[in-house]
């Protein structure tokens, strides 16, 4: 694949998203395009899927080889053959689960209907169904609904349909957010045998991580330009551009709250088990390696968080983290042990007695997200519980939000998307907060305003509890670090990973 992208520009927008950006995808390559929040990352993403322009009203000026054929654009978007097009381009995009039909009832037949119009044998499929499942271990997951998900597993089960297609260029857009480190890992083994096997993948991030240190090829744009090319390169600007880069030492965690504060948010010998689906119920056996629908979760986890405190809870993925934060909400009710919030019983209190009390970030923005301009989103509330507007003008300016009120959140990069559901989390001054993966799609700019965000909370005395993958962040801006296991909660002391601190490679650097 080769891109010359002398212009492109979204429907109604002013300024280019990308220019001037030229690439080479080569078999067998991993490319990096590296960029911050609103560097033309996703636009490119777009116009490498071929969804972009299409049908958006945006307008491309260049040419695109793809697969021995040329497309020029000279601003009339060319229909291009969307169909032949993913027989050679696959994208998941920074919304994994955007990727995902989300109409099959099962994950296998999630990943195998990337592979039915391509005509391909049932044996075939088949083996490759289990091949990719095998690489990414998802074969535990393989019987479950996709709508079921954890939010890292709904990346891996995206990126194995994607992987599972055998198209010639894999484009992955952030493929690692949100994933702990085996399942990074994973990943960063699948890539290096589908380039072993001669497909080209091209690895869009804000973060120079793991996948990063294998490029075989890297650029870093901003403002939709590209400011630097090669490893070296990237890597020495990565910082200023707003890429977040691994290995600095991070910063001596915060002094907590003193020992006499209250505790506002406390879990108690805490279970809980999915419902058994009626399908399952007729089967005998699980799948090797799954527990079987029904089997405990969470057993016995108690946690406290006292008031100015802030707290990360990491945890593999699937592990419960979501399960647990949605408790203090009362979105999911314990089967055993009780969960309080300032004061109230979770599972009893009315809702809107638990929203007054806390917020909460869902670990995916589009759950959050519906009105139509970034002001009406964070103003937003039932009558007689809205925001004041001085609190929302607040949340705004914390969140660097100021200047987009009007702008609408689904035209923002993801980035900010986060940072207005995070604002309307802010607006209503909940006495605790609950995070879901506040970190991921921040940009390196985002992720310190959110350090500052967080310590100006716990300094009114707001109580905080996040859940994050990203350790690097959650020790030097939590005052406490507990992990989430089978055996329940323990305080989280582990050096950083071996591999946290990789970045791209630079031949000529230290
Ligand atoms: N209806 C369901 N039936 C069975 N299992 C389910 C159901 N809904 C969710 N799960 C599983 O419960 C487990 C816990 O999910 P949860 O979202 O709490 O994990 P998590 O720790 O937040 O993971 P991540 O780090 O990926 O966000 C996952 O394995 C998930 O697949
Ligand atoms: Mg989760």
């Amino acid at each position: 694949m080769e891109l010359d992208i002398r212009s492109y520009l979204h429907a109604g927008s002013t300024g280019p998203a990308l220019s001037g950006l030229r690439l080479r995808i080569e078999p067998a390559s991993l490319t990096v395009v590296a960029g911050g929040a609103g560097s033309g990352k996703s636009t490119l993403a777009g116009i490498m899927a071929g969804y972009l322009p299409g049908r958006t009203g945006g307008l491309l000026a260049g040419r695109i080889l793809l697969a021995g054929q040329q497309v020029e654009y000279a601003g009339e978007a060319p229909a291009v053959n969307l169909r032949q097009w993913v027989r050679h381009v696959a994208c998941v995009p920074q919304d994994a689960r955007a990727y995902l039909s989300l109409v099959r009832s099962t994950v296998e037949e999630e990943l195998a209907f990337g592979l039915e119009n391509n005509g391909l044998p049932q044996p075939e499929m088949a083996a490759r169904i289990a091949a990719v499942a095998r690489q990414l271990d998802l074969a535990g997951l393989l019987q479950r609904s996709p709508a079921g998900l954890s939010g890292g597993q709904e990346r891996l089960v995206a990126i194995a349909a994607a992987a599972v297609t055998g198209a010639d260029v894999l484009v992955l857009d952030e493929p690692l957010a949100g994933l702990d480190a085996a399942a990074a890992g994973r990943v960063a083994a699948m890539v290096r045998r589908l380039r072993a096997a001669g497909t080209a993948v091209v690895v869009l991030t804000q973060a120079l991580d793991g996948l990063a240190a294998e490029a075989s090829h890297a650029v870093l744009l901003r403002g939709g330009t590209l400011i630097a090319e090669g490893p070296g390169a990237v890597r020495r600007h990565a910082a200023a551009a707003g890429v977040v880069v691994p290995g600095a030492r991070p910063e001596a965690a915060p002094a907590g709250p003193p020992a006499e504060a209250d505790t506002v948010l406390e879990y108690r010998g805490v279970g809980f088990s999915h419902p058994v689906p009626r399908r399952r119920r007729l089967r005998r056996r699980g799948h090797a390696g799954e527990a079987p629908a029904g089997a405990q979760l969470l057993a016995g986890v108690s946690l406290a968080v006292r008031a100015g405190e802030c707290v990360a809870l990491t945890g593999p993925n699937g592990s419960g983290k979501t399960t647990l934060l949605k408790m203090a909400l009362g979105l999911v009710r314990p089967g055993a042990g009780t969960v309080s919030v300032a004061g109230l019983d979770a599972a009893r209190a009315p809702l809107d007695a638990l929203a007054a009390a806390a917020g909460f970030l869902f670990q995916n923005p589009a759950d959050q997200l519906f009105e139509r301009t970034v002001l009406r989103e964070v103003a937003f509330g039932p009558p007689g519980a809205r925001p004041e507007p001085p609190a929302v003008a607040e949340a705004l300016e914390a969140c660097g939000l100021a200047g987009l009120a009007q702008a609408h959140p689904y035209e923002l990069p993801a980035s900010q998307r986060r940072l207005v559901a995070l604002a309307t989390v802010l607006a209503r001054k909940p006495r605790v907060l609950v995070l879901d993966e506040p970190t991921v799609s921040l940009d390196g700019h985002a992720r310190a305003l959110l350090g500052r965000i967080l310590a100006a909370a716990s300094g009114r005395g707001a109580a905080v509890l996040l859940s994050t993958h990203d350790l690097e962040f959650a020790r030097s801006h939590c005052h406490r670090v507990v992990s989430l296991g089978p055996d329940g909660i323990r305080e989280d002391s582990s050096p950083l990973p071996p591999g946290t601190e990789t970045g791209i490679r630079d031949p000529a650097g230290p």
